[in-house]
């Protein structure tokens, strides 16, 4: 194994999402790391969020299969958990040597989080210092319960998967589309199936992660109903003309506006809530990625609302790869930056 010609990485990042598994692996050293694989397989949303024993074994199967086909050539995985299950809150703590802080977090942790500390995982990532007390630091905390964490670990041990990391979903998604000299304040939104991630990025670093319960299944749902038409077609109507105030007569928009503003509504209490802390900090851009990112004035929707600049997310704003796959990788980037970000972790 060459270090200077940059090895393969020894682990890959996995997504189980609610619509698709997905993976990444890339190789090279830290700061420039290419593609080596990537792939996908889509899941019924009714398998990939039940619990039960026999749909974990399908979904085990089917990331089985995967990794195979893909010809992934490690075992090791970075896995992400979805940001639904897993609770995030910054706090101030002493100013303490590193040993040490490990010892006081899980006992301030305690408190803070909504399951007993015996039944939960907790992490956390120093932020710096804290806006509230001059005296203090501050961190992003975030807890899972055990029992989710052994029952995923169960699940892919079972295929013989090797987990070297859980990281939140949310977390490895602005991993990807963001790099650490990411300068000011960015609002990053993911829109999944049922829920939207947001993450404010600060200088960075996340200060400020929500799941909000609305995602594109809830958009269908409203044009489905509206317009009285099943779900198939709702969906082909959503993703051609999205919140286009002129396409089919605006009927789609019509249809849809008063779902997107339910998340609008919960994106604006997060800036508020974010700027309570970090007063006098602008949040100059949002970035969006998942599903709204491929529904037309999406974007566009959410730069009139906030009166911010809008972009669309690239999962791969961390990785190179051929000129000639351009194409083939700008046409699944909003689906990536989960697995991306786990892909772009250092270990
Ligand atoms: N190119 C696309 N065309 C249509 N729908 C898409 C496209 N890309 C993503 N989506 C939709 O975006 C959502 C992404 O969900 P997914 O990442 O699987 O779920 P979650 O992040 O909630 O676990 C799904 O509703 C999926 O159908
Ligand atoms: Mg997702």
């Amino acid at each position: 194994m060459s270090l200077l010609l940059g090895s393969t990485s020894d682990f890959f990042g996995l997504d189980i999402g609610t619509t698709a598994v997905r993976l990444v692996q890339l190789q090279g050293p830290s700061n420039a790391k290419a593609l080596l694989k990537y792939a996908y397989v889509p899941v019924d949303p009714a398998t990939a969020l039940s619990d039960a024993k026999s749909d974990q074994q399908k979904l085990a199967q089917m990331i089985a299969q995967l990794v195979s086909q893909a010809r992934v050539t490690t075992k090791n995985v970075a896995v992400g958990i979805p940001s639904s299950r897993v609770f995030t809150t910054v706090a101030d703590v002493d100013r303490l040597p590193p040993n040490e802080l490990a010892k006081a977090i899980p006992l301030q942790a305690d408190a803070l989080i909504p399951t007993p500390l015996s039944e939960s995982t907790i992490d956390w990532a120093l932020l710096g210092d804290s806006p509230a007390d001059k005296s203090k630091q501050e961190i992003l905390l975030t807890s899972v319960t055990n029992k989710f964490v052994e029952d995923r670990l169960d699940m892919l041990e079972s295929i013989g998967l090797n987990v070297m990391a859980f990281e939140p979903d949310n977390l490895a998604m602005a991993r990807a589309l963001t790099t650490p000299d990411t300068p000011g304040a960015q609002l990053l939104l993911d829109v999944g199936h049922r829920s939207t991630d947001l993450v404010i990025v600060l200088n960075g670093a996340p200060h400020l992660t929500r799941s909000i319960p609305t995602g594109i299944e809830s958009f269908l749902k409203a044009a489905s109903q509206t317009l009285n038409i099943d779900n198939k077609q709702a969906e082909q109507f959503v993703f051609k003309f999205g919140l286009s105030r002129e396409k089919l007569e605006g009927q789609i928009f019509q249809a849809i506006s008063g779902t997107v503003d339910l998340l609008v509504t919960e994106v604006e209490k997060s800036i508020k809530f974010f700027q309570t802390r970090y007063t006098n900090i602008k949040v100059e851009k949002a970035v969006v990625t998942g599903g709204a990112a491929v529904v037309p004035e999406f974007p566009l929707y959410i730069a009139n609302k906030f009166g911010i600049n809008v972009e669309i997310g690239n999962a791969w704003r961390n990785v190179t790869f051929s000129q000639d796959r351009q194409n083939e990788m700008l046409a699944i980037s909003n689906q990536f930056s989960v697995a991306a970000g786990l892909a772009e972790r250092n270990s």
